[in-house]
């Protein structure tokens, strides 16, 4: 299939003058965020529009403010723009088929990142980069049965985005390593949205119902830190009282670890902007690419976290 950079390519051989007098057309890369709604959030709209600006690529960014509907409109001006390729990271997974078929009717490529879509027509996106939200649970979950003991371990679950791959995985995955473990109930699950705000929010309400819970599992760091918050208002020890383990390894999580208030974070980096942009060049460049690029991750216990501080890029 020849898409515009490639055809503007054979008019210029078919016109006969040397290749260097036409000027090397900049690749447009349209991208929708999902918002900001978390540090992790920020790093990754920074790693994104930097990596752009080194690569020489013109970034039409879009914030999304946390509402599929925002990004829908962002991907169909995208088009209408005629961008060479689309990059977003979708908010919810279900929903997108009629605006990507938009985008393959008009030949836009388009480069998940991050999170993925449910769809059926897989030939709908080209790749998706990111995480592997799944495990993410899992390590939170053996993290769990290996430090935590106890024939009565009571926990409560901040949830990420209801519908988002993220949460939907990290809590599967989850609970897929306490199954047949009867010892670790999972007593309240709520979701926060990802941000600190409803952590905080939600946490309260989780004390009230019942302060005596012993572990929280927020899928992440921002809804860690918010219900650090409403658990030292509530008069409690966070780490200590309550065994808290998250998920992304932002910055603010070491400083709550170094502080002895967080007892865990699961890594997922949001540093993927050169990633992309080398795929965006890829794709425009028609070579072939993984379906699959996944991030490779760690964990980071409390004891771990002075050390690893000076590391941490985001
Ligand atoms: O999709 C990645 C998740 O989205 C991060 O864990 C969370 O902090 C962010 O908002």
């Amino acid at each position: 299939m020849m898409n515009r950079r490639h055809a503007s390519l054979a008019l210029a051989l078919a016109s006969g003058l040397p290749l260097s007098s036409f000027a090397q057309k900049k690749i447009v890369l349209g991208f929708s965020q999902i918002g900001a709604e978390s540090e992790w959030r920020t790093a990754n709209t920074e790693s994104i529009k930097q990596a752009a600006k080194d690569a020489g690529i013109d970034l039409k960014f879009s914030d999304a403010q946390q509402k599929q509907e925002n990004q829908i409109k962002a991907i169909r001006s995208f088009i209408a723009q005629k961008v060479d390729v689309i990059g977003f990271s979708p908010v919810v997974e279900s929903g997108w088929e009629t605006v990507l078929r938009e985008a393959k009717a008009a030949k836009i490529p388009v480069i998940l990142t991050d999170r993925t879509v449910d769809v059926k027509d897989d030939t709908l996106w080209v790749t998706f980069m990111g995480s592997d939200f799944l495990e993410e649970g899992r390590k939170a979950g053996r993290w769990l049965t290996e430090n935590v003991k106890g024939s009565d371990v009571k926990i409560v679950e901040l949830q990420g985005t209801v519908g988002s791959g993220p949460a939907i995985d990290r809590k599967k995955g989850f609970e897929e390593i306490i199954k047949g473990k009867p010892q670790y109930k999972i007593v309240r699950s709520q979701t926060g949205d990802f941000t600190r705000a409803k952590g905080k929010e939600v946490m309260q309400a989780f004390l009230k119902a019942d302060p005596k819970v012993n572990v929280l599992y927020a899928h992440n760091d921002d809804m860690a830190i918010g219900a650090i918050q409403a658990i030292e208002e509530a008069g409690l020890k966070p780490g200590k009282d309550i065994t808290i383990i998250s998920v992304d390894g932002v910055k603010g999580a070491f400083e709550a670890m170094m502080a002895g208030k967080l007892n865990v974070t699961v890594e997922c980096s949001p540093l993927l902007g050169p990633q992309l942009m080398a795929t965006v060049k890829d794709v425009v460049a028609g070579k072939p690419v993984p379906k699959r690029i996944v991030t490779q991750e760690g964990i980071f216990p409390m004891d771990t976290a002075a050390k690893e501080f000076p590391n941490r890029k985001y």
